[in-house]
């Protein structure tokens, strides 16, 4: 007896114990708390708990009995692979990605605590990464969840990938992942990426993203007295370049403004930086009567994958930065700019591409209606699968939601994440079972 109640004693402390230990109220099991939970995982960078997104989601991929397994290109820097073996596994298979990373978020700025996953009255649910792009990563389980419990056996295998370092460029995950004799072996035919959310009616889906270039331009010269006028200074150097740079800006700007062009359509130049001038304890904090011999200019270049990369850098070089005004350049590629048989990196949104037209299909079978495919102006992971001649397509189930991504405030609707789910059963179960004639 004694021991008895003892032990009911210790069982009644520890229940007490564990849910007062809990930061948030026990919740039931359900879509929307797993996507809580999955959120409140703070994902941020610089420092990403990447182990703890990881386990949490091995601990989902088991619940459903999906094989999985993680891959480090990167100490420390963890990609996990899960997988759904189909009935004929010789045939390409597809991906589904999303990566485990997020922005960071300012909490001063926010209604909510950004790793709350607070749930508002009207459905809101509120955190970073809720549309970037954790939402996308968990409607990929759910999904695959409701086809199994359907007793739906895909044809073709499907892979959901994991990757670290997204937002910071993808080097130590996605670029190295595409490269390595795992992702060779995988044999993808076709895979799925990222989207953005559409604040009306229609999905929006994207073929393409654009090259990011970085571009450090340096002028040298003759340094000299600020009251003197004289050829060849370093800031005059600097000057005429940027007046050219600015010409070539204002050349791509006005056929977005015409109308003629979506902004991610064109080759974006966009002034970042610029790094003049001899310090002083002036006011200033420079020394107004000196011309300095060094001058230093920053830009954030975008190609689409319709611009010609020689043609630009034939541009930098003869017009930009021209060496006989003593001046070089350094430009930073971050990432492809074709693929591996030196075809533009997008994805055909037309009848050459039978996946296209299995993926329009389940989109309206759902009920869903698509926007015209789009370039997306910002960039992802997928250039790293273009890049191996695989088609992907850039997309994330988000109608009549505000854009979101990377800004306070970042949430997402339940109703609009359950609806996601149901948009991926669709997708998965006509992608996988789909057979080329
Ligand atoms: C290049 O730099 C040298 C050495 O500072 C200078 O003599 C020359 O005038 C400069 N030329 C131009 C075009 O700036
Ligand atoms: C699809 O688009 C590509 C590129 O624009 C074009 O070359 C091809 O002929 C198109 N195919 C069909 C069937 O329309
Ligand atoms: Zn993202």
């Amino acid at each position: 007896m004694a021991s008895l109640h003892c032990r009911h004693f210790l069982l009644l402390h520890l229940i007490i114990l564990t849910a007062t230990s809990l930061p948030f109220p026990l919740e039931q099991d359900t879509p929307v708390s797993r996507f809580q939970q999955y959120l409140r995982i703070k994902t941020a960078h610089p420092e990403p708990d990447y182990s703890s997104a990881v386990s949490f989601l091995i601990s989902q991929a088991q619940s459903i009995g999906l094989q999985y397994r993680t891959l480090e290109f990167s100490p420390g820097k963890p990609l996990l692979l899960l997988s759904w073996i189909g009935s004929n596994p010789s045939l390409p298979s597809l991906l589904f990605n999303s990566h485990l990373d997020s922005v960071p978020a300012e909490p001063s700025k926010w209604l909510h605590p950004p790793f709350s996953a607070v749930r508002t009255p009207d459905g809101r649910i509120h955190a970073r990464g809720a549309q970037d792009d954790k939402c996308i990563g968990m409607q990929y389980i759910e999904a695959i969840r409701n086809l199994k419990h359907k007793n739906f056996t895909p044809t073709r295998t499907i892979h959901v990938s994991y990757v670290p370092d997204e937002e910071i460029g993808g080097s130590d995950g996605a670029a190295k992942f595409v490269h390595s004799m795992d992702f060779e072996n995988l044999n993808i035919g076709f895979a799925l990426d990222e989207g953005q959310a559409s604040p009306g009616d229609e999905f929006r889906v994207f073929y393409a993203d654009r090259s990011p270039w970085g571009l450090k331009i340096k002028a040298n010269g003759r340094p000299g007295h600020g009251s003197r006028m004289y050829d060849n200074s370093a800031m005059e150097n600097l000057m005429k370049s940027l007046e050219v740079i600015s010409r070539f800006r204002e050349s791509q700007f006005d056929v977005v403004k015409a109308g003629k062009a979506a902004n991610s359509e064109v080759i974006s130049v966009n002034p970042v930086y610029v790094k003049a001038g001899v310090t002083s304890d002036t006011a200033s904090g420079f020394a107004m009567n000196v011309q300095p011999s060094e001058a230093e200019a920053g830009f954030d270049i975008r190609l689409p994958p319709t611009a010609n990369p020689e043609e630009m850098k034939r541009r930098i070089a003869e017009e930009w930065v021209p060496a006989i005004r003593n001046m070089s350049y350094e430009i930073i590629e971050k990432g492809p700019i074709r693929d591996d048989m030196g075809r533009p990196l997008m994805t055909l949104t037309n009848a050459s591409n039978p996946w296209w037209l299995v993926f329009e299909q389940a989109i309206t079978f759902v009920g869903g209606k698509l926007a015209k495919p789009e370039i997306l102006a910002s960039t992802t992971d997928a250039r790293y699968i273009r890049q191996r001649g695989i088609p992907v397509l850039n997309f994330s189930p988000m109608s009549n939601t505000p854009i979101l991504l990377h800004d306070h405030n970042e949430h997402l609707r339940d109703t609009v994440y359950l609806k996601g789910i149901e948009v991926y059963e669709t997708l998965i179960s006509s992608l996988s079972s789909f057979i080329e004639a």
